[in-house]
């Protein structure tokens, strides 16, 4: 059977599936004809992005990636004003204060689900997941962290390796540098028995893909920012756990705790939780750095 086909039944001809396939798989010879499908073209180029038969009124299009049950009505009611999109983006802050109230299966997986819905490159879907609630787990991930940052502000205080460190990283040695005694204090926080890392939180949400991929890095940042979203929408509060990431990327017993196959590499941590406080005000940024061209 080929991959896509047009039931001629349903098909009105209204000619968007030749014009929305990124892929240029549909041909209407004219607006009397139904839309023929370029097989072979198809075969190669078709990233399964689902456009055709999200955009088509009349459920014409039968596509082998995109079985019963996979193509469902939008609810325009539902969507949302920009007025509440905007709200929601500039009161949004990375929360770090947590309730001690773990997170429900359901809860997990409707993030998980949101997360998978984010853009990737050619329709790659390349994210996976690893979720974390284990408790010793997640004690375990902030003492190697930790160790990492107590391992890093000591590297960088070596002068043979400060020089090599300027030598290879040029202007940006400086900006490194600057923050060695914010890593200072986080090494001291962990050493009396502090978690700012984590901040106790009950999950770690964490986001890798195969390395092999191309923007797989990118599709997994994203799907991160899908998941920081969605958490919200539920009333949760997360952050991205940057030190964490940095980490796993030195120390290879971080992704070897968390099951991260060989081929993959984490590029995404959220820690989330139920947030002790209501922010009651949202605070403008800095203006952001523009050019018109
Ligand atoms: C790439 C990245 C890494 C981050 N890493 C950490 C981290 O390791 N620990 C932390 O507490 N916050 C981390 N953050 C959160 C930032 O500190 C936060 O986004 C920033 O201060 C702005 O505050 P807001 O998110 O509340 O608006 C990170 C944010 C990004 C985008």
């Amino acid at each position: 059977m080929p991959k896509i086909m047009i039931n001629p039944d349903l098909c009105n001809k209204c000619y968007t599936c030749v014009q929305i396939c990124p892929a240029g798989i549909f041909i209407q010879k004219d607006k009397d004809s139904i839309p023929k499908v370029l097989g072979a073209i198809a075969e190669d180029f078709c990233i399964s992005c689902g456009h055709c038969a999200a955009i088509c009124p009349t459920q014409a299009i039968i596509h082998e990636s995109f079985p019963e049950g996979s193509i469902n009505p939008v609810r325009q009611e539902l969507n949302l004003s920009s007025e509440q999109v905007f709200e929601m983006i500039r009161t949004m802050r990375s929360i770090r204060e947590f309730r001690d109230k773990p997170i429900e299966k359901e809860t997990i997986e409707r993030i998980i689900d949101g997360a998978h819905f984010a853009p990737s490159s050619t329709n790659s879907q390349s994210t996976e997941f690893v979720v974390v609630s284990n408790k010793a787990v997640l004690k375990k991930i902030v003492a190697l962290t930790s160790l990492f940052l107590a391992k890093t502000a000591k590297q960088l205080r070596n002068p043979v390796i400060m020089a090599l460190f300027r030598l290879v990283v040029r202007n940006k040695a400086e900006d490194t540098l600057s923050i060695l005694p914010k890593i200072d204090r986080y090494v001291d926080a962990f050493k009396n028995g502090e978690d700012k890392i984590l901040y106790n939180a009950p999950l770690l949400l964490v986001f890798h893909g195969k390395k092999s991929i191309p923007l797989s890095d990118v599709n997994a940042t994203l799907a991160l920012h899908n998941a920081s979203l969605v958490s919200r929408g539920l009333g949760l509060g997360s952050f991205y756990a940057g030190f964490v990431v940095e980490a796993s990327h030195r120390d290879s017993k971080i992704p070897s705790i968390l099951s991260i196959p060989k081929n993959n590499r984490i590029y995404g941590a959220l820690v989330l939780g139920h947030p002790k406080f209501t922010y009651k005000n949202w605070i403008e940024r800095r203006p952001p750095k523009v050019e018109w061209i």
